[in-house]
């Protein structure tokens, strides 16, 4: 397996050498332990978010057998992964265009292939990925929940894994399970944790400090929050309507809190929590100082 993964890997080493004026292509691996806690939502509309601000972004489905990122947007995706695996299409023709022009591939259901694929295939696969380098500035990778080879393979060959998780107690084990489980394997991949379906802030620090303390305590790893989202209704009526978040409800709460989570991951800073404002705040950072 990992002679695989190594290919895939192999394309994030190729694309140090960039020709001038070309992009740095970010792949970025978006990941959960349990399954149905938003990593495709979170995904279409962090790469929605990501253009808004003038990045290119392109999302890759991964969701070997469930895929549904096409579905997610209204769009009819004619070529999809297989193609590609079978080698009867490139890249560029597997690429379709969705709302606001966000470049996607679908998944189709041809990915267990990757498992077995001969050598000449998997050379072609990661030769048609690694065209894209220098084409977009990320290329988000949406995979099926857990921990599936194929999925270990995106998240090892990746420069970032963000881990979906909710505040649920067994979505909450299973997100540290296979960050352990990667952790163990491969200790140089990192990880961001993005809490989704919070009730409020708080809710989304405890769940994100029981993840955090287990893996600093355990594994020495430092896991940085990317954000919260809140549990918005506005998100399964977009579902619903087939059309992203971010575009149906663009003042949701959702919408909000993807679009500070795309502004943090583009300049690299920190999740800091936010300060209430009006009396709320005013009382908040009173008892602040009174502790100090
Ligand atoms: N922030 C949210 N607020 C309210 N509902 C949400 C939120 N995020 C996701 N959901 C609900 O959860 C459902 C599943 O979301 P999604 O398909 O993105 O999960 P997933 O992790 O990709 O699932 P799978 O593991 O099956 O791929 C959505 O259809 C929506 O109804
Ligand atoms: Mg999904």
């Amino acid at each position: 397996m990992f002679d695989q993964a190594q290919a895939l890997r192999n394309l994030v080493r190729n694309r140090e050498s960039l020709r001038q004026g070309e992009r740095r292509t970010k792949i970025v691996t978006i990941t959960s332990g349990k399954g149905g806690v938003g990593k495709s939502n979170f995904t279409l509309n962090f790469a929605l978010s990501l253009q808004s601000l003038g990045q290119k972004a392109l999302v890759f489905d991964a969701d070997i057998g469930m895929a549904n990122i096409d579905v997610l947007m209204g769009v009819q995706a004619r070529y999809h992964l297989y193609h590609l695996l079978k080698r009867e299409k490139t890249i560029w023709e597997i690429i379709h265009t969705g709302p606001k022009e966000l470049q996607f591939i679908a998944g189709g259901s041809g990915f267990q292939d990757l498992l077995s694929l001969p050598e000449e295939d998997l050379n072609y696969f990661t030769e048609q990925v690694d065209q894209l380098t220098g084409s977009v500035d990320y290329i988000l990778f949406d995979t099926g929940a857990g921990l599936s080879k194929e999925t270990l393979k995106f998240i090892v060959a990746a420069d970032e894994t963000i881990v979906v998780t909710t505040p649920e107690p067994t979505s909450i084990t299973d997100a540290y399970a296979l960050i352990k489980v990667v952790h163990r394997m491969r200790p140089d991949v990192s990880f961001q944790l993005v809490v989704n379906r919070v009730a409020d802030v708080s809710e989304g620090r405890q769940t994100a400090d029981k993840i955090k303390l287990v893996a600093e305590q355990f594994l020495e790893l430092d896991i940085p929050t990317l954000g919260y989202i809140s549990d918005d209704s506005n998100v399964s009526k977009a579902v619903k309507k087939q059309v992203p978040f971010t575009i149906a409800f663009p003042n949701s709460i959702a919408s909000k809190e993807i679009a500070q989570m795309s502004t943090r991951f583009i300049t690299g800073q920190r999740y800091t929590e936010p300060v209430p404002g009006g009396v709320k705040g005013f009382f908040n950072k009173m008892l602040r100082l009174q502790r100090k």
